[in-house]
């Protein structure tokens, strides 16, 4: 065996693309978690919420887990029964649960466990402005993103929105991990393109599982 196969055979199957920022190409299986999308999506359906300005957010979304994030004129919090219906959130079930702690030991996060996953909707056209995820309680845990259907290019900038972003091709399967300095690095999605998607027609569907509480 030449040195470059051996080196293939070992490749790990994540990369590191900046401090804190873990990819793992085509790492999950995108049935179970489409299914699980549309489970959830069941008791609880995808919704755009209004931002506390009172602006309609183009992503829809939904949770599962003990908490789920919200959002409306009273603000972004992490809310325990879902205000639509006044029911609990769908549970994450143990065995994706256990793929996810996986994933996160693996960039080195051991012990995460993941109490809220919300998931976020893209139709063509949608983009997801530049923010930081800052409603939950420790930012020492990671963010652990899985992506399914139509392709989006994920962009990481720094402390500040502006300046150059670090952008990732974020395609079916793919999950993302940042934490340690990256934990609080504003982010963002661009429009989403046009395409169909075997699994997801026009669609793009992003499970963002943290611990929240
Ligand atoms: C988010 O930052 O909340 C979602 C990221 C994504 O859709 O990839
Ligand atoms: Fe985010």
């Amino acid at each position: 065996m030449m040195q470059n196969d051996l080196f293939t055979a070992i490749a790990p199957e994540m990369e590191e693309l900046a401090p804190g920022v873990f990819l793992f190409q085509k790492y999950i299986d995108e049935e179970l978690f489409f299914n699980q999308a549309m489970k959830v999506a069941e008791t609880a359906p995808f919704r755009h919420m209004i931002t506390p300005g009172g602006k309609k957010i183009n992503v829809a979304g939904t949770s599962m887990g003990d908490a789920g994030w919200y959002s409306d004129r009273r603000g972004y919090r992490y809310e325990n029964n879902d205000p639509l219906s006044g029911n609990a959130w769908p549970i994450i079930p143990k065995n994706i649960s256990k793929i996810i702690s996986n994933a996160a030991d693996k960039a080195g996060f051991k012990d995460f466990i993941a109490d809220s996953c919300f998931i976020n909707r893209y139709e063509p056209g949608v983009r997801l402005t530049a923010h930081i995820d800052q409603d939950e309680q420790n930012f020492t845990q990671p963010i652990v993103s899985v992506s399914l259907g139509v392709s989006a290019i994920f962009q990481i900038f720094g402390e500040t929105r502006g300046g150059k972003a670090l952008n990732i091709s974020l395609n079916s399967g793919d999950l993302l991990i940042f934490g340690g300095p990256a934990r609080r690095h504003y982010h963002g999605v661009k429009k989403l393109d046009n395409f169909d998607h075997p699994l997801t027609g026009k669609y793009r569907y992003n499970f963002t599982f943290r611990h929240a509480l």
